[in-house]
Formats: C-alpha cells, structure tokens, sequence
C-alpha cells in the first residue's frame, strides 16, 4: 500500500499554509476593494461545460482533464480553470437579467490537471481570478490588468513582465485561422503529431508548439496582426494607450495565444524572476471573452478575467526568503507539574476566551523543555505557576523576549498581559 502523496500533489502544512491564507487574503481584499464579491462554485461539473468553454481543441480538454463517471451515470469532471464555473453560476442564476452590469466576481480555489508535474506545476493547485462579466468595453479590460498589475504589487513582486496580444475578434479570428490552415498544410507532413492534431482541431494552439524542429516552421508562419480587422486594431491601440497612461509597463508578445479557446480580443499574462533567477512560468493570465456567455446558454454578453496561481506566488516568495512569518502565540502555559494540568486548563480557557492566542504544556517534562517548545511557536508571555502561585493566587509571568519575570496577580493578569501585549506589537483585544 503506498500512502505517499498522489503524483503531482502536494501538501501544505503548517506555517506554509499560513502564508496561503495570507496571500489569499491579500487579493481577496484587494479585490473587493475593486467592487468584486466572492463567488464560490463546485469543484464538480458536468464535463460538457469544459469542452464546450475552455474548447475541445485545448490542451486542457484533450489531454489533461480528470473526468469520471459518478454512479448516477452522469459525466463529470473535476474543473481544470474556474472561469466556465463561475460563468456558469451566474447564467444559472440570470444575473444579467436583474443586476447591475457588469457582474464583477472574485474567486479562490483547486484546480485539476493531469499535467507532467514539475517546478511550479502540479495535477492540484490553486487559482486566485476575478471575472468581470456583462461588458465589453475597452476600460474594463484595462481595469481588470491594473488591477492583476497592483495586486502583484502589493503582494511584493514590483518587477514582473506584463506580456500582451490581441486575437482579435471574430472576424479576425477566422481570416487567420484560414491563414495558418493554408501555411501549415505545406509542412504538416513533418510536424509532431500535436500539430497534426491542432491543425484540425485549432491551428492557433500550433504557434504555442515546443518541439525545435516544428518552432523552426512556426517562426516564418503568418502573423495574426496582419489579419485583424480595423475595429480590433483600434481596441488594441486603445487598450496599450491606457495601460501606458496608467504607467503599467508591457511587452507585446505576438506568439500569446493562451491555451483556452474562450479568448477574442486582449489576452494577457504576467512572469517573473526572482532574485536568484528562479521562474515558475507564468505567474497568471487572462484576457477578453466575446462568446462565452453565449455558449453557456447566457445572453450576447462579453467579459474579462484573468487568474493567478497561487503556489506560484508562493514559491517565488519562499524563494526570496519572503515568506511572512507564522503569527506567535501571545501565552504559552506552563504547569509545574501534570497535576496542575487542570488549573491550567481553566486558565487557558479563561485567556482564551478573553482574545488571547494561548497554548499549554499539558505535556509535563522539564521546564526547560517546555521553555523551548514555547520558543518554537514564537510565545510572547510564559506563564508559570506550581503550589506556590496556586495558593497565593499569582502566576510568574515571563517576557520571553525581553527575558524579564515577574509574579502577577491572578485578579491584574488579565490587565498586565493586555498591557504589555500592546506595548509589544500593537495586539489588540476587545
Ligand atoms: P491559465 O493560464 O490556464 O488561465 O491559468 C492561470 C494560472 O494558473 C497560470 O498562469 C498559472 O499561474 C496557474 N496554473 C495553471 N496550471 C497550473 C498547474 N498545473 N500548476 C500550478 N499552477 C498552474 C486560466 O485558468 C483562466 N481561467 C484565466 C482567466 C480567468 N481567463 C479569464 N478569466
């Protein structure tokens, strides 16, 4: 029996999982301070809405999907991107018939790819994105790239790349398409059997190939801007304008294709590396969708999205050596011996129950081993106590950075530890 982890899992535990739930909260709040609002959407969907949203000829659909039939029969899948689901949730509940456009949603959670797992990849992993849905107007999209751009920013990662394309619009879209068919047909022969795959399913997936051999074929094939339309150039012109007001640098990367076949118009993804040149890829992406709702079953709507992976923020941060630290406990309860265990366990519930962070050595061995176990979870306050203090009614409390001890008052503990709590960094209890 192996009770290993599952190939390209991963677990998260302990101080590293705090510092999930402090990114998380970074671009959660960033967000609603953007006037998004949290969407949660099952892990499960019908394997229908993935082919017909991230698109039959992606990667993700033909290869890398974890899909299953439940014992109802049904065809299910485990979501391999969030942005169908929550499309999805909010066709299902017609949101565009009764609310303000656009319908703006922020999301966080695992995601599922049968992928070759490696540095910053894995089979589960998570997304933190935003969709704003219902419109299609260029300052939205601009809005959505700034604000992927700041949170980056905020989290710490002040110089990443903001790569950048347009795929035009449909029009544009098919011109091309037409295009590639007629340039790859002459050389198809040679290809890699993905290319023999993609040239029917979605020749565009064929500029993304990273055999040698085929890149050799793809850099003299036709250019996407030499077919878009006027409207898609002047969207794009307009959109590289406004990022430049904005003061957001970018490159533009005509080869960004994105491996989703929702995309029309801007698409977008940002990298970054870090100071001992370490690079996951990219760090998040995004861009314009014009059919999405359409193909679910929604109005004629469009709308923009973009989503980060967060184990790839993390591991850049670890890198840096810029994790945050775990948050210290404020009290770390010490009975002189097992047989005060219960004294202490009133105590700690007490303090507990006042706001304090506490933890109690309910363990017994030496004091000194019990000093060090207080160390490890960053105590503030030892607090000590045997017959003596029991029956005088005090506690010896010991700063343990200032390694200073002092025998309080059971009636002035809670007073003092407030006190001096505050004084150490600025803790505050109600
Ligand atoms: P995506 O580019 O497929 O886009 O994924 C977004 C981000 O998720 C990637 O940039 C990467 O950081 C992370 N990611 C993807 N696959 C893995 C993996 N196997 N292991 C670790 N991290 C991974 C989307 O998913 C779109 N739904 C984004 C979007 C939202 N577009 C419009 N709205």
């Amino acid at each position: 029996m192996d009770y290993s982890v599952v190939k390209g899992t991963h677990d998260v535990i302990q101080g590293e999982a705090s510092a999930y739930t402090h990114v998380e909260n970074i671009l959660c709040q960033v967000a609603s301070n953007y006037g998004y609002q949290e969407f949660r959407t099952p892990i499960i969907e019908n394997s229908g809405l993935f082919m017909r949203s991230v698109g039959e000829g992606s990667d993700i659909v033909r290869k890398e999907m974890y899909t299953f039939k439940d014992k109802g029969d049904r065809d299910i899948t485990l979501r391999p991107e969030m942005t169908a689901g929550v499309v999805r949730s909010m066709v299902n509940a017609r949101l565009f018939a009764s609310s303000d456009f656009p319908v703006k949603a922020f999301y966080v959670g695992p995601n599922f790819r049968y992928e070759r797992p490696q540095q910053g990849r894995y089979r589960q992993f998570n997304q933190f994105g935003v969709e704003c849905v219902g419109t299609d107007s260029i300052i939205r999209d601009v809005e959505v790239i700034e604000l992927a751009y700041n949170s980056l920013k905020i989290i710490g990662f002040d110089k990443v790349t903001l790569k950048i394309n347009t795929l035009g619009d449909e029009d544009s879209r098919v011109a091309y398409k037409q295009a590639l068919v007629d340039y790859f047909s002459k050389h198809i022969e040679t290809m890699c059997d993905d290319c023999k795959e993609r040239i029917k399913l979605n020749p565009l997936r064929i500029l993304d190939c990273k055999v040698p051999e085929d890149q050799v074929i793809v850099k003299d094939a036709p250019e996407l801007k030499n077919y878009l339309s006027k409207d898609a150039k002047e969207r794009f012109d307009e959109t590289l304008k406004m990022l430049e007001k904005l003061e957001i640098p970018f490159e533009i990367d005509e080869n960004l294709v994105r491996g989703l076949d929702y995309y029309t118009g801007v698409v977008f993804e940002f990298t970054y590396v870090s100071t001992n040149g370490l690079n996951v890829g990219s760090l998040g992406g995004g861009g314009h969708y014009g059919k999405l709702l359409k193909e679910l079953g929604g109005p004629d709507l469009e709308g923009v999205g973009f989503a980060f992976g967060i184990e790839r923020l993390i591991s850049i941060l670890k890198d840096e050596n810029r994790l945050p630290q775990e948050e210290g406990l404020d009290l770390y309860l010490m009975p002189l011996d097992k047989k005060y265990n219960e004294n202490a366990l009133e105590l700690v519930t007490t303090l507990r129950n006042l706001g304090f962070s506490a933890e109690a050595n309910f363990e017994g061995g030496s004091i000194s081993s019990a000093f060090k176990k207080a160390e490890r979870r960053s105590a503030k306050f030892a607090l000590i106590f045997g017959e003596d203090e029991i029956k005088n009614n005090t506690v010896q409390v010991k700063d343990l950075n200032k390694k200073e001890q002092k025998e309080v008052k059971f009636d002035e503990l809670f007073d003092f530890l407030d006190e001096n709590l505050i004084d150490e960094d600025e803790h505050h209890h109600e």
